[in-house]
C-alpha cells in the first residue's frame, strides 16, 4: 500500500474527492491531509474517516515539524491539490520526484508565483484564450515549473467568464486528478 498525504491551502474540494476515490483502493491510501489554513469541514471529514488531519501555519519550525510527521507516517508520496506555498529543498529532498501539483491551466502558460485560483481564470480570459486546462506536473523547486505528467484541455465559449470557466475547471479535476495521479504511483495497473 503506498501512502499518500495531500497538502492543501484552500476550500479542498480535490482532497475531498481523492479521499473518496482511494477509499475503494487496495493499492493507495490517504495518510495525512495537511491545510495551511483552518479547514473545519475536511478535519471533521478525516476525523470520520481515521485519516490525519494537520493544520500548522507554513513557518520554519511547522515545516521541520510537517516533514517529521510524513516521516512518521511513512508517506511515499505528496501530492499538493490546491497548496500555495513554495516546497523547500528539505521537502524535495525526502521525496525526490515523488511530489505531484495540479494548475488550474495549461502549463507553461499562465503559471508562476501569485497564479492561483480565480487568479488564473481571470488571466486567461482576459488574453483571449480560446482553451484553457489543468496540468498535473511534478514538483520542483520553482512554482509550477516541473515536468509535466498530463494535461486535459476545455473550451472556451464567447460568453465565458472566469467564473464559467472556473466551474468548467473544477469539474475537469475531479474528473482526472485522482486517476492521473494513481497512473503514476501504480503504473502496473493502467
Ligand atoms: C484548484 O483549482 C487547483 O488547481 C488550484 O487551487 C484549486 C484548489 O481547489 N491550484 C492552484 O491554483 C495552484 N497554483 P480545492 O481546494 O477546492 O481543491
Amino acid at each position: 500500500m503506498l501512502k499518500i498525504a495531500i497538502f492543501i491551502s484552500g476550500e479542498g474540494s480535490n482532497a475531498v474527492k481523492m479521499l473518496d476515490n482511494y477509499s475503494k483502493s487496495n493499492a493507495i491510501e490517504v495518510a495525512l491531509i495537511y491545510s495551511s489554513r483552518p479547514n473545519k469541514h475536511l478535519k471533521a471529514l478525516c476525523k470520520q474517516l481515521g485519516v490525519v488531519f494537520h493544520y500548522s501555519l507554513w513557518n520554519e519550525n511547522e515545516k521541520i515539524n510537517l516533514l517529521e510527521l510524513c516521516k512518521k507516517l511513512s508517506i511515499d508520496w505528496v501530492i499538493l491539490a490546491g497548496f500555495l506555498k513554495l516546497i523547500p529543498e528539505s521537502f524535495l529532498t525526502h521525496f525526490p520526484n515523488k511530489m505531484i501539483n495540479i494548475h488550474p491551466a495549461l502549463l507553461p502558460k499562465f503559471g508562476g508565483k501569485g497564479m492561483y485560483g480565480m487568479h488564473v481564470h481571470n488571466a486567461v480570459i482576459h488574453a483571449k484564450e480560446v482553451e484553457s486546462g489543468i496540468t498535473i506536473h511534478y514538483v520542483n523547486g520553482s512554482y509550477d515549473e516541473g515536468q509535466i505528467i498530463a494535461q486535459f484541455k476545455v473550451a472556451i465559449s464567447e460568453e465565458e467568464t472566469p467564473e464559467t470557466l472556473a466551474v468548467k475547471i473544477r469539474a475537469l479535476e475531479h474528473k482526472h486528478f485522482s486517476d492521473s495521479v494513481a497512473k503514476v504511483l501504480i503504473p502496473s495497473r493502467h
